[in-house]
């Protein structure tokens, strides 16, 4: 099968479309036909070991997996002699940042892990980047234990997790006020913001107004500048470890001392996750906003293109299988 094989971490030209063997799915696990991917900031991260806590997850000197690609629509081609949910034929999309593995015509993902039939009248294009984003914007959402009613900032409102954060938030009835960029303004207005700062004309620190929850979805800010804007128990949230990993010592800090607390959940990817977020795309609470789509053998230029931070949602990946016999 052809395959964008990653050997050693650096920049995007590491990664190289290669013919691999076909992998085997164990008893627990499926085989997926993938016809759909992306190319997100967990793929970037992984590919640069930047982070270098990274490094701890894939392979201290070098990657011990083969591809990367977390994110994945597809139809299932094989199943271990333990899978009972999932049958060869099935349509089905999900999320693996254990072993990747998607930047390629086939992958392997275990039945347990987060996947689910695609939602209805969906195609592999737009069920692809409806998983990674949207996990870690719900695991957040779920850690400040946000509430209908409460008023949530989201700075970075229109990256992949951003976007995201937008719909849950709204999904759970409380007032989004969300920081862009001039061009996104009414992208942002049209996924339920209540209200829209332009970062390039204000700074959202200094308008007076105080919020519930700070969800920082790009980590551009930090919780000293945004201390004032909480309100008292009010909750900073960022997806970044911050200058010096401040985000984390400061949850754990704030988990004894003040009143407004920093939290830095460790996401978890559940199953239930992936059927929620089914459900809400077939009820048009949820959509993931595509920017750009490569095939599969531009993946440099389309890693590249998302390494700018600029994306606006997700960059999809397709998938052909016009070689195969
Ligand atoms: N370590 C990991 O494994 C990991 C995994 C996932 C995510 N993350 C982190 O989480 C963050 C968000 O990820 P993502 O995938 O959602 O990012 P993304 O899709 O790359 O989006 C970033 C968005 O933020 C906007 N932006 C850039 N500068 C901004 C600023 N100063 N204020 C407000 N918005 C700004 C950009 O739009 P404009 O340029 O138009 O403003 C862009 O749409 C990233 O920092 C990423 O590194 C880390």
């Amino acid at each position: 099968m052809k395959a964008i094989v990653w050997t050693k971490y650096g920049p995007p030209n590491v990664l190289q479309l290669r013919d691999v063997e076909r992998p085997v799915p164990k008893a627990n696990e499926v085989l997926v036909k993938v016809y759909a991917t992306t190319v997100n900031r967990t793929d970037v991260a992984f590919m640069r070991a930047k982070p270098f806590i990274a490094r701890f997850f894939t392979g201290l000197l070098s990657p011990k997996f083969t591809s990367l690609g977390n994110e994945f629509a597809g139809q299932i081609e094989a199943v271990g002699i333990n899978v009972k949910s999932f049958k060869v034929g099935d349509k089905v999309f999900g999320y693996n940042d254990k072993i990747f593995g998607a930047h390629a015509q086939f992958m392997v993902t275990p039945e347990e892990g987060m996947l689910a039939v695609m939602p209805a009248d969906t195609s592999y294009e737009e069920a692809a980047p409806s998983t990674e984003g949207a996990h870690y914007a719900l695991n957040n959402i779920r850690k400040a234990d946000i509430q209908s009613g409460q008023s949530i900032l989201i700075n970075g409102a229109t990256g992949a997790i951003g976007s995201a954060a937008v719909q849950l938030v709204k999904y759970f009835n409380a007032e989004v006020t969300a920081v862009c960029d001039t061009k996104n303004l009414e992208l942002v207005r049209s996924l339920g913001a209540d209200q829209v700062i332009d970062y390039t004309n204000e700074d959202f620190t200094k308008n007076g107004k105080t919020y519930d929850v700070v969800f920082d979805a790009v980590g551009k800010s930090s919780f000293g500048r945004c201390k004032p804007l909480l309100k008292p128990g009010g909750i900073y949230v960022s997806t970044e470890l911050g200058f010096l990993a401040q985000n984390p010592l400061l949850a754990l800090w704030t988990s004894i001392f003040g009143s407004k607390k920093v939290i830095f959940p460790i996401p978890k990817s559940l199953k239930a996750d992936a059927i929620f977020f089914r459900e809400l795309i077939e009820a048009g609470k949820y959509k993931p906003i595509i920017d750009r789509t490569y095939p599969l053998e531009q993946i440099v230029e389309a890693t590249r293109y998302v390494e700018t931070g600029q994306k606006t949602g997700n960059v999809v990946i397709t998938v052909d299988h016009d070689d195969e016999a």
